[in-house]
Protein backbone atom coordinates (compact mmCIF):
# COMPACT_ATOMS: atom_id res chain seq x y z
CA UNK A 1 0.00 0.00 0.00
CA UNK A 2 1.43 3.24 -1.12
CA UNK A 3 1.89 6.37 1.45
CA UNK A 4 -0.95 7.85 0.21
CA UNK A 5 -3.45 5.09 1.13
CA UNK A 6 -2.10 4.68 4.35
CA UNK A 7 -2.88 8.09 5.65
CA UNK A 8 -6.38 7.51 3.37
CA UNK A 9 -6.49 4.58 5.80
CA UNK A 10 -5.82 6.69 8.99
CA UNK A 11 -7.98 9.35 8.02
CA UNK A 12 -10.95 7.01 7.66
CA UNK A 13 -10.42 5.16 11.05
CA UNK A 14 -10.29 8.99 12.65
CA UNK A 15 -14.19 9.26 10.87
CA UNK A 16 -14.99 6.11 11.19
CA UNK A 17 -14.34 6.72 15.42
CA UNK A 18 -16.25 9.74 15.52
CA UNK A 19 -19.17 8.27 13.91
CA UNK A 20 -18.53 5.24 16.09
CA UNK A 21 -18.79 7.72 19.43
CA UNK A 22 -21.44 9.55 17.25
CA UNK A 23 -19.58 12.89 17.17
CA UNK A 24 -20.09 13.43 13.77
CA UNK A 25 -21.62 17.03 14.55
CA UNK A 26 -17.62 17.50 14.09
CA UNK A 27 -18.08 17.48 10.62
CA UNK A 28 -14.90 16.49 8.52
CA UNK A 29 -11.68 18.25 9.82
CA UNK A 30 -9.27 18.23 6.20
CA UNK A 31 -9.32 17.85 2.92
CA UNK A 32 -8.13 14.43 3.36
CA UNK A 33 -10.98 12.93 5.41
CA UNK A 34 -12.90 14.23 2.70
CA UNK A 35 -11.75 12.21 0.70
CA UNK A 36 -11.28 8.91 2.41
CA UNK A 37 -14.94 9.49 3.53
CA UNK A 38 -15.71 9.37 -0.44
CA UNK A 39 -13.58 5.91 -0.65
CA UNK A 40 -14.60 3.75 2.01
CA UNK A 41 -18.56 5.02 2.63
CA UNK A 42 -19.36 5.67 -1.03
CA UNK A 43 -19.49 2.02 -1.98
CA UNK A 44 -21.29 0.72 1.03
CA UNK A 45 -23.92 3.68 0.71
CA UNK A 46 -25.00 3.54 -3.29
CA UNK A 47 -25.55 -0.61 -1.95
CA UNK A 48 -28.04 0.60 0.13
CA UNK A 49 -29.27 3.37 -1.34
CA UNK A 50 -29.99 1.30 -4.74
CA UNK A 51 -31.94 -1.73 -2.39
CA UNK A 52 -34.21 1.38 -1.17
CA UNK A 53 -34.93 3.53 -3.94
CA UNK A 54 -35.76 0.51 -5.88
CA UNK A 55 -39.01 0.42 -4.01
CA UNK A 56 -39.72 3.83 -5.37
CA UNK A 57 -42.72 3.33 -8.37
CA UNK A 58 -40.36 3.39 -11.84
CA UNK A 59 -40.28 6.46 -13.49
CA UNK A 60 -42.70 8.91 -11.79
CA UNK A 61 -39.78 11.01 -9.99
CA UNK A 62 -37.63 13.13 -12.03
CA UNK A 63 -36.61 15.33 -9.64
CA UNK A 64 -33.92 14.74 -6.38
CA UNK A 65 -33.12 17.21 -3.54
CA UNK A 66 -30.60 15.66 -1.42
CA UNK A 67 -30.38 16.92 2.25
CA UNK A 68 -26.53 16.69 3.34
CA UNK A 69 -25.59 15.43 0.28
CA UNK A 70 -21.58 15.05 1.45
CA UNK A 71 -19.92 13.93 -1.92
CA UNK A 72 -23.06 13.18 -4.16
CA UNK A 73 -22.98 9.63 -3.04
CA UNK A 74 -26.21 9.00 -4.66
CA UNK A 75 -25.61 10.50 -7.70
CA UNK A 76 -24.97 7.51 -10.08
CA UNK A 77 -27.97 5.47 -8.25
CA UNK A 78 -30.38 8.44 -9.06
CA UNK A 79 -28.78 8.43 -12.68
CA UNK A 80 -29.61 5.19 -12.87
CA UNK A 81 -33.14 5.73 -11.91
CA UNK A 82 -33.50 8.61 -14.99
CA UNK A 83 -33.49 11.32 -12.13
CA UNK A 84 -33.16 14.62 -14.31
CA UNK A 85 -32.20 17.37 -12.15
CA UNK A 86 -30.55 17.18 -8.62
CA UNK A 87 -30.02 19.54 -5.75
CA UNK A 88 -27.32 18.49 -3.22
CA UNK A 89 -27.26 21.05 -0.11
CA UNK A 90 -24.37 19.93 1.84
CA UNK A 91 -22.58 22.12 4.38
CA UNK A 92 -18.88 20.60 3.69
CA UNK A 93 -17.59 22.95 0.39
CA UNK A 94 -14.71 20.26 -0.09
CA UNK A 95 -17.18 17.83 -0.87
CA UNK A 96 -18.72 19.75 -4.17
CA UNK A 97 -17.60 17.45 -7.36
CA UNK A 98 -18.28 18.34 -11.34
CA UNK A 99 -21.96 16.34 -11.95
CA UNK A 100 -23.88 16.85 -15.11
CA UNK A 101 -27.76 17.74 -14.09
CA UNK A 102 -26.53 18.69 -10.44
CA UNK A 103 -26.35 21.99 -8.38
CA UNK A 104 -24.94 22.51 -5.33
CA UNK A 105 -25.79 24.60 -2.53
CA UNK A 106 -23.14 24.88 -0.26
CA UNK A 107 -24.56 25.54 3.15
CA UNK A 108 -26.04 24.02 6.40
CA UNK A 109 -29.40 23.17 5.89
CA UNK A 110 -30.49 24.21 9.39
CA UNK A 111 -31.04 27.72 8.25
CA UNK A 112 -33.66 29.36 7.87
CA UNK A 113 -34.13 29.47 3.88
CA UNK A 114 -36.86 27.47 1.59
CA UNK A 115 -35.75 24.05 0.49
CA UNK A 116 -35.87 23.92 -3.47
CA UNK A 117 -39.31 21.56 -4.33
CA UNK A 118 -38.36 18.15 -5.41
CA UNK A 119 -40.13 14.74 -6.53
CA UNK A 120 -38.04 13.35 -4.34
CA UNK A 121 -36.41 14.56 -0.45
CA UNK A 122 -33.33 12.29 0.25
CA UNK A 123 -31.58 12.48 3.56
CA UNK A 124 -29.29 9.51 3.38
CA UNK A 125 -27.11 9.00 6.39
CA UNK A 126 -27.31 12.84 6.79
CA UNK A 127 -30.47 12.97 9.73
CA UNK A 128 -28.88 11.25 12.71
CA UNK A 129 -26.19 13.64 12.83
CA UNK A 130 -28.64 16.39 13.68
CA UNK A 131 -30.07 16.83 17.28
CA UNK A 132 -33.93 15.07 17.86
CA UNK A 133 -35.55 19.27 17.17
CA UNK A 134 -33.04 19.54 14.46
CA UNK A 135 -34.18 16.86 12.82
CA UNK A 136 -37.84 17.43 12.85
CA UNK A 137 -37.44 21.09 11.61
CA UNK A 138 -35.70 19.57 9.17
CA UNK A 139 -38.48 16.93 7.99
CA UNK A 140 -40.80 19.71 8.18
CA UNK A 141 -39.02 21.89 5.55
CA UNK A 142 -38.60 18.69 3.58
CA UNK A 143 -42.41 17.91 3.59
CA UNK A 144 -42.74 21.68 2.21
CA UNK A 145 -40.60 20.34 -0.37
CA UNK A 146 -41.93 17.16 -1.64
CA UNK A 147 -43.63 17.04 -4.84
CA UNK A 148 -44.43 13.14 -4.11
CA UNK A 149 -41.77 11.79 -1.98
CA UNK A 150 -39.50 11.61 1.42
CA UNK A 151 -37.34 8.91 1.53
CA UNK A 152 -34.54 8.86 4.65
CA UNK A 153 -31.75 5.81 4.99
CA UNK A 154 -29.98 5.78 8.40
CA UNK A 155 -26.98 3.39 9.79
CA UNK A 156 -29.09 -0.35 10.42
CA UNK A 157 -28.24 0.78 14.08
CA UNK A 158 -30.30 1.55 17.24
CA UNK A 159 -29.24 4.98 17.04
CA UNK A 160 -30.42 5.14 13.23
CA UNK A 161 -33.54 3.29 14.03
CA UNK A 162 -34.34 5.79 16.93
CA UNK A 163 -34.23 8.79 14.28
CA UNK A 164 -36.09 6.94 12.11
CA UNK A 165 -39.06 6.37 14.40
CA UNK A 166 -39.00 10.22 15.51
CA UNK A 167 -39.18 10.79 12.08
CA UNK A 168 -41.95 8.29 11.21
CA UNK A 169 -44.00 8.82 14.11
CA UNK A 170 -43.53 13.14 12.83
CA UNK A 171 -44.70 12.28 9.05
CA UNK A 172 -47.97 10.18 10.70
CA UNK A 173 -48.82 13.12 12.54
CA UNK A 174 -48.95 15.44 9.35
CA UNK A 175 -50.90 12.69 7.59
CA UNK A 176 -48.37 11.55 5.08
CA UNK A 177 -48.36 8.07 4.10
CA UNK A 178 -45.98 5.50 5.00
CA UNK A 179 -44.84 2.99 2.18
CA UNK A 180 -42.08 0.90 3.12
CA UNK A 181 -40.69 -0.99 4.52
CA UNK A 182 -44.35 -0.75 6.04
CA UNK A 183 -47.32 0.62 4.56
CA UNK A 184 -49.25 0.93 7.85
CA UNK A 185 -49.61 3.72 10.38
CA UNK A 186 -49.69 0.95 13.22
CA UNK A 187 -46.97 1.00 16.07
CA UNK A 188 -44.00 -0.66 14.81
CA UNK A 189 -43.77 -4.62 15.28
CA UNK A 190 -40.43 -4.35 16.00
CA UNK A 191 -40.28 -1.25 18.79
CA UNK A 192 -39.45 -2.92 22.01
CA UNK A 193 -38.18 -5.94 20.40
CA UNK A 194 -35.10 -5.54 18.73
CA UNK A 195 -34.78 -2.28 15.89
CA UNK A 196 -35.79 -2.64 11.76
CA UNK A 197 -33.03 -3.01 9.90
CA UNK A 198 -31.59 -4.69 6.72
CA UNK A 199 -28.82 -5.64 4.96
CA UNK A 200 -26.77 -5.12 1.94
CA UNK A 201 -23.70 -7.55 0.93
CA UNK A 202 -21.41 -5.66 -1.48
CA UNK A 203 -17.98 -7.27 -2.86
CA UNK A 204 -14.62 -4.75 -1.75
CA UNK A 205 -12.36 -3.82 -4.26
CA UNK A 206 -8.95 -4.10 -3.09
CA UNK A 207 -8.47 -0.83 -2.48
CA UNK A 208 -11.74 -0.74 -0.38
CA UNK A 209 -9.82 -3.50 1.63
CA UNK A 210 -6.97 -1.77 1.92
CA UNK A 211 -8.81 1.13 3.21
CA UNK A 212 -11.48 -0.80 5.77
CA UNK A 213 -8.12 -3.02 6.95
CA UNK A 214 -9.79 -6.18 6.16
CA UNK A 215 -9.25 -9.43 4.64
CA UNK A 216 -12.46 -10.23 3.56
CA UNK A 217 -13.82 -9.79 0.03
CA UNK A 218 -17.03 -8.36 1.21
CA UNK A 219 -18.89 -6.27 3.78
CA UNK A 220 -22.60 -6.86 4.97
CA UNK A 221 -23.87 -3.00 5.01
CA UNK A 222 -26.53 -3.08 7.70
CA UNK A 223 -29.40 0.02 7.00
CA UNK A 224 -32.67 1.47 8.05
CA UNK A 225 -35.22 3.60 5.74
CA UNK A 226 -38.49 4.99 5.54
CA UNK A 227 -40.42 5.81 2.15
CA UNK A 228 -43.52 8.59 2.69
CA UNK A 229 -45.42 10.03 0.08
CA UNK A 230 -48.26 12.23 -0.11
CA UNK A 231 -50.72 9.27 -2.03
CA UNK A 232 -51.34 6.46 -0.31
CA UNK A 233 -49.23 3.25 -1.61
CA UNK A 234 -51.04 1.48 -4.27
CA UNK A 235 -50.35 -1.89 -2.94
CA UNK A 236 -49.81 -3.10 0.69
CA UNK A 237 -46.72 -5.22 0.69
CA UNK A 238 -45.87 -7.23 3.42
CA UNK A 239 -41.87 -6.68 3.83
CA UNK A 240 -39.78 -9.96 5.21
CA UNK A 241 -38.44 -8.24 8.96
CA UNK A 242 -35.17 -11.22 8.98
CA UNK A 243 -33.89 -14.04 6.90
CA UNK A 244 -36.29 -16.36 6.10
CA UNK A 245 -36.15 -19.70 7.71
CA UNK A 246 -36.18 -22.23 4.68
CA UNK A 247 -36.51 -26.19 6.11
CA UNK A 248 -37.08 -28.85 4.12
CA UNK A 249 -40.60 -29.36 4.40
CA UNK A 250 -41.71 -25.63 5.07
CA UNK A 251 -40.71 -21.66 4.73
CA UNK A 252 -41.23 -19.60 7.53
CA UNK A 253 -41.22 -15.91 6.79
CA UNK A 254 -41.58 -13.32 9.65
CA UNK A 255 -43.57 -10.09 8.04
CA UNK A 256 -44.58 -7.15 9.66
CA UNK A 257 -47.79 -6.63 9.36
CA UNK A 258 -50.27 -3.85 10.82
CA UNK A 259 -51.19 -6.04 13.39
CA UNK A 260 -47.79 -6.88 14.79
CA UNK A 261 -45.10 -9.29 13.42
CA UNK A 262 -46.87 -12.89 11.98
CA UNK A 263 -44.85 -15.40 10.98
CA UNK A 264 -46.37 -16.64 7.54
CA UNK A 265 -45.70 -20.64 6.75
CA UNK A 266 -45.74 -21.57 3.10
CA UNK A 267 -45.62 -25.44 2.79
CA UNK A 268 -43.48 -27.41 0.70
CA UNK A 269 -46.32 -29.80 -0.52
CA UNK A 270 -47.87 -26.00 -2.74
CA UNK A 271 -44.47 -26.82 -4.77
CA UNK A 272 -44.84 -23.61 -7.19
CA UNK A 273 -45.39 -21.39 -4.56
CA UNK A 274 -42.46 -22.69 -2.28
CA UNK A 275 -40.10 -22.54 -4.88
CA UNK A 276 -40.27 -19.25 -5.32
CA UNK A 277 -41.20 -18.63 -1.80
CA UNK A 278 -38.04 -20.01 -1.14
CA UNK A 279 -35.44 -17.17 -3.19
CA UNK A 280 -37.36 -14.42 -0.91
CA UNK A 281 -34.73 -12.88 1.34
CA UNK A 282 -35.13 -10.55 4.32
CA UNK A 283 -36.40 -6.98 3.70
CA UNK A 284 -37.90 -8.38 0.18
CA UNK A 285 -42.00 -7.65 0.00
CA UNK A 286 -44.63 -9.83 -0.51
CA UNK A 287 -47.70 -8.79 -2.12
CA UNK A 288 -51.12 -9.69 -0.87
CA UNK A 289 -51.28 -11.87 -4.36
CA UNK A 290 -48.91 -14.08 -2.63
CA UNK A 291 -50.42 -14.15 0.34
CA UNK A 292 -53.54 -15.19 -0.65
CA UNK A 293 -52.20 -18.40 -1.81
CA UNK A 294 -50.52 -19.47 1.20
CA UNK A 295 -53.41 -20.84 4.06
CA UNK A 296 -51.40 -20.46 7.29
CA UNK A 297 -51.92 -17.34 9.29
CA UNK A 298 -53.79 -15.28 6.25
CA UNK A 299 -56.50 -13.79 8.20
CA UNK A 300 -54.19 -12.40 10.78
CA UNK A 301 -52.18 -10.33 8.32
CA UNK A 302 -54.80 -7.80 7.32
C1 LIG B 1 -22.59 10.67 6.80
S1 LIG B 1 -22.52 11.92 5.61
C2 LIG B 1 -23.57 11.28 4.35
C3 LIG B 1 -23.26 11.84 3.02
C4 LIG B 1 -24.13 11.32 1.88
N1 LIG B 1 -25.49 11.69 2.04
C5 LIG B 1 -23.99 9.83 1.76
O1 LIG B 1 -25.00 9.12 1.97
O2 LIG B 1 -22.90 9.37 1.45
C6 LIG B 1 -23.53 13.19 6.27
C7 LIG B 1 -23.39 14.47 5.52
O3 LIG B 1 -24.41 15.38 5.95
C8 LIG B 1 -23.82 16.67 6.02
N2 LIG B 1 -24.60 17.47 6.96
C9 LIG B 1 -24.93 17.15 8.24
N3 LIG B 1 -25.65 18.15 8.79
C10 LIG B 1 -25.80 19.10 7.83
C11 LIG B 1 -26.43 20.35 7.79
N4 LIG B 1 -27.05 20.83 8.87
N5 LIG B 1 -26.39 21.08 6.67
C12 LIG B 1 -25.75 20.59 5.56
N6 LIG B 1 -25.11 19.41 5.53
C13 LIG B 1 -25.13 18.66 6.66
C14 LIG B 1 -22.41 16.39 6.52
O4 LIG B 1 -21.54 17.48 6.24
C15 LIG B 1 -22.07 15.16 5.74
O5 LIG B 1 -21.49 15.45 4.50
Amino acid sequence: MGRGKKTLKEHALAIQKRYRELNAKEGFQTKEELDAYFFYRTPATQAALRKVLAHLEPNRHKTALELGSGPGSSYPVLKDLFFEKIVYIEKEQGFQREYPDVTWVIRDFLEDFIYPKADLVLFSYSLGELLAQEQLDAIQKAIDAMEKTIVIVEPGTPHGYETLMRARDFFIEKGLHINAPCFHTAQCPKKGAGWCHFSVRLERSKMHRQIKGGTLGYEDEKYCYVIVSKEPPKKKLFTILDTPKIEKYRALFNLCTPNGQKILECKANNKELFKSMKKKGWGEMLDSGILSSVDHFKNDLL
